[in-house]
């Protein structure tokens, strides 16, 4: 992250730079949490795991673990200052405690290639999508011909290496020149812009004649239609949602200037990211029900009923492209905070250039994108585990296994590692009932829910 953040130098801030203010921080965050998660994934999931029960397992994940372990990560990287895995190091020497805590840094390093090798795959669909809106391709479609062009377009693995190249290329692009003031006052615009949109895409379900049967499914509590790893989905998804257990948000937790405060900070982060997916929930699923879908189609569900949903409104076709404009807007800026651990580690460890290390973290994701890319064709019929493709194993592990595991090592490092004087400081605490709140979310809930849903998982699975 090199402007941004501005210039000031003084005590306390980070080599790579601070961000000017409370809300350039927020709409960084911000713009990191509001991703594909929200528009594309959120809805999928929680189709393919019934709805209403997941919908609240999530909320629930992401009000009582999700916002504490955010709070735990910028803290931790503030406190450090450095790339995560040199803020880890710095805080066990502090802390005098074993380096073997170190190892939350590396595992995110591995995680965001993970995620961020699918994450341009699935990215690029969403820019593929804006020409095809563009063209008018959509227009008075149904339901056949949308899910028909989804699954031709999905059959073409040069098409789609072709646009996931042109997402990794557009983001090694921008993370390599470090987000200019471009891109910060884009942001600014494209945020509110995404959520107007998603309202008028409300606004269209509203009217669609399957509206009731859209909200009853996302909010009627059906616990049977969960599943076994429903729960460790949503959880899942709550760590994916928010960027969490990687160290995304520990990395641009360093670049908080000290007046901050990160609980205010971080509740407005973690609501406007519930709002963004919520609507988009509530835009899609009546789309699904009023034009004979599935809600349970898994990825394609997005760019079948929203081109569908577009295809019929008056200047749709532009209304649509530039949906799907803004989409890839918000996958980009969730993108450049998938490499911000891996980045500032490498230009600390070896003074290496932003931009050759960008270029590089971006051939090792391309290359490790194609797997996913083949899982939809050439591979698709290639089983990882179970019945699992390449894709889908590395969602899976990556979203409901290392994100978990590595939000309750943040968790357990906050809440009892690092000196209380520190945490007290860092969040401002003074005893009283908000630090006691603080200390059974950090200490007790979350680790408990995370340990809770492993073990509820495994024991499902086994029994
Ligand atoms: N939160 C983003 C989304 O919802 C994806 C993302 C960005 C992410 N950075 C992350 C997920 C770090 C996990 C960890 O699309």
């Amino acid at each position: 992250m090199s402007s941004g953040l501005g210039a000031e130098r003084g005590a306390d801030e980070s080599r790579h730079g601070m961000w000017s203010g409370r809300w350039l921080f927020v709409m960084a965050a911000a713009g990191s949490a509001v991703g594909l998660g929200n528009i594309w994934k959120f809805p999928y999931m929680a189709g393919e795991n019934g709805g209403g029960a997941f919908v609240v397992v999530y909320l629930l994940c992401v009000a009582l673990v999700g916002i504490p372990i955010m709070m735990a990560e910028v803290l931790l990287g503030r406190e450090g200052r450095l790339s995560p895995i040199n803020t880890m190091r710095a805080l066990t020497l502090t802390s005098r405690a074993s380096s073997a805590w170190v190892l939350i840094g590396w595992m995110g390093v591995l995680a965001g290639f993970l995620i961020l090798s699918y994450y341009a795959v699935i990215a690029g669909w969403a820019l593929k999508y804006i020409v095809s809106l563009a063209d008018g391709t959509f227009n008075g479609a149904n339901g056949e011909f949308a899910n028909r062009a989804f699954n031709d377009f999905l059959a073409n693995p040069g098409e789609m290496i072709l646009w996931q190249t042109v997402f990794m290329c557009l983001t090694v692009y921008i993370v390599a020149k470090g987000v200019t003031g471009g891109l910060e006052k884009a942001i600014r615009w494209f945020m509110p812009l995404l959520l107007v949109l998603l309202v008028v895409l409300l606004g269209y379900g509203i009217n669609s004649g399957g509206f009731e049967q859209g909200v009853d499914f996302m909010f009627r509590f059906d616990w049977d239609a969960l599943g076994v790893d429903g729960v460790l989905v949503a959880m899942g998804q709550a760590f994916f949602t928010l960027s969490l257990g990687m160290g995304a948000i520990m990395a641009y937790g360093a670049y908080v200037p000290s007046n901050v405060s990160i609980t205010t900070s971080v509740v407005t982060i973690a609501v406007l990211d519930t709002v963004v997916a919520i609507v988009a929930g509530l835009a899609i699923f009546p789309i699904v029900f009023a034009n004979g879908l599935e809600p349970d189609q898994g990825p394609g569900l997005m760019f079948v009923t929203l081109p569908l949903a577009f295809g019929q409104m008056p200047l749709g076709a532009l209304f649509g492209a530039l949906f799907f404009v803004l989409v890839s807007f918000a996958a980009i800026t969730s993108a450049i905070s998938l490499t911000e651990p891996a980045l500032a580690f490498l230009v600390e460890e070896y003074n290496a250039k932003r931009s050759r290390v960008a270029i590089s973290l971006g051939v090792i994701c391309w290359v490790l994108g194609l797997g996913s890319v083949f899982s939809f064709n050439l591979l698709a019929d290639v089983h990882v585990v179970g019945s699992m493709t390449f894709f889908d194993f590395v969602d899976y592990v990556s979203q409901n296994l290392m994100l978990p595991l590595g939000g309750l090592a943040i968790a357990l490092f906050t809440g009892f590692v690092l000196p209380k004087a520190n945490v007290r400081a860092q969040l401002g605490l003074k005893g009283g009932l908000p630090e006691f709140l603080w200390n059974t979310l950090v200490r007790v809930v979350s680790p408990l829910a995370v340990l809770t849903i492993f073990a509820y998982t495994i024991y499902k699975n086994i029994g």
